[in-house]
């Protein structure tokens, strides 16, 4: 059996017997796809123009010429090398064909093993090289996207530090002012009763509590991304509990009236910072809320976690649309997204995986296709204070 990942070779031949000679010759050193109509090759390329490496036909066919069929081969899969194998009477027609750039090699009735052997071996080497060349190429463009990614993330750092600075200073002003308006409204409230306005002043402590952790929250992202851009190590250390359910109270404007969030552990400190904990959680949710397009359920978003001797395992359950095995494997990896542009950019998860493992943790995915999916990070405990 030949590995599945290596190019293949296309034998086309409307004689069983020649197929089967074919087979026993080279069976055993190439992959071989073996057709007998220049119709089934040409449904086959169709299928499977990416993993042929070589196309060797026959010549003399009913219905199409074995030049015929690597001209339109040519169209199916350009970067396959085009062979034939021709009598002596065919000779004209295979010349016009070389001279065309249809055909780049042809082999002369009874061929010969070690001849074609050769031609095949050259043909799918050069087929490897072309295909190793545009992996690296595509990998160099995504490297560059992302160091350009990684540039203009930390211009955004900076900018947003300056706002952010002053978001912080007024909200704790805010507050303090405040005070003074709230006891003033206090007192007339005593002579003047305004069930509104009382239950406006009930709410302002707790209003204002979230915005200055929501400010504290994008100054600490904005520093974390700097930190980043520069190589440092911001080390800190979060309680799980705490920041779960501040991430779900952020990711309430994407989770809304998608699903329904319930939570459940203990308080456990972990050896990671909570922003990063919080960007990662927020990340899974967000995850988790967009899942549920189109799936026609209710919503259900777990977010479970339980400590162990040394780890505290934290899971992030939904009952989403799941995700199919064969992109299971891609979906860690930066830029690759299933989401149409402006909703996904393919990032979140190869940001969660590079900030849990960076702190030693590590995660895990399960998922089944129109079932559901959990996500599970694995990250070191610490000791209670
Ligand atoms: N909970 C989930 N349920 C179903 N599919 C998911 C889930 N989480 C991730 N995926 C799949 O993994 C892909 C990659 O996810 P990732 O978070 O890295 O990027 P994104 O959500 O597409 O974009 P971004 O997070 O950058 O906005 C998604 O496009 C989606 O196909
Ligand atoms: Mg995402």
């Amino acid at each position: 059996m030949q590995p599945t990942d290596l190019p293949a070779v296309l034998y086309v031949d409307d004689d069983a017997l020649n197929l089967r000679v074919f087979e026993a010759n080279f069976g055993q050193r190439f992959r071989i796809f073996r057709c007998s109509t220049p119709a089934e090759a040409l449904a086959l390329l169709e299928q499977k123009r990416s993993e042929i490496g070589v196309v060797l036909s026959d010549q003399r066919m009913p219905g199409m010429t074995g030049v015929e069929l690597l001209e339109r081969a040519r169209t199916l899969a350009p970067d396959a090398k085009r062979m034939l194998v021709t009598a002596y009477s065919d000779m004209q027609a295979v010349i016009d064909a070389v001279n065309r750039g249809q055909v780049s090699r042809y082999f002369v009735k009874p061929w010969d093993r070690a001849e074609v052997l050769a031609a095949l071996e050259d043909g799918l080497k050069i087929a490897r090289l072309e295909l190793r060349i545009r992996e690296v190429e595509g990998r160099m463009m995504k490297a560059e996207r992302l160091a350009t990614l990684g540039q203009v993330t930390a211009g955004i750092a900076h900018e947003l530090m300056g706002p952010v600075g002053y978001l912080t200073q007024n909200v704790a002003s805010l507050r303090r002012d405040l005070e003074g308006v709230v006891q003033y409204c206090s007192k007339h409230l005593a002579e003047d009763a305004s069930p509104e306005v009382a239950s406006v002043l009930e709410d302002l402590p707790s209003l204002l509590q979230d915005l200055a952790t929501g400010a504290d929250h994008l100054r600490q992202v904005a520093l974390g991304l700097r930190a980043q851009a520069r190589g440092e190590d911001m080390e800190a250390s979060a309680d799980v509990a705490e920041v779960v359910s501040f991430a779900v109270k952020l990711a309430r404007a994407e989770v809304r009236d998608r699903a329904r969030i319930t939570t459940m552990g203990e308080p456990v400190r972990v050896s990671f910072g909570p922003v990063k904990l919080c960007q990662v959680l927020l990340n899974l949710i967000v995850n988790a809320a967009q899942a549920m397009e189109g799936t026609g359920r209710t919503g259900r978003i777990d977010i479970r976690w339980t400590a162990g001797d040394d780890d505290v395992s934290l899971i992030v359950a939904d009952n989403g649309c799941g995700i199919p095995e064969e992109i299971q494997e891609k979906i860690f990896q930066p830029l690759f997204t299933t989401k149409p542009v402006g909703v996904g950019t393919g990032l979140g998860l190869s940001i969660c995986k590079e900030l849990v493992v960076q702190a030693g943790g590590s995660v895990k995915l399960s998922s089944v296709k129109d079932q559901g999916t959990e996500v599970m990070l694995t990250l070191q405990k610490l000791p209670s204070p």
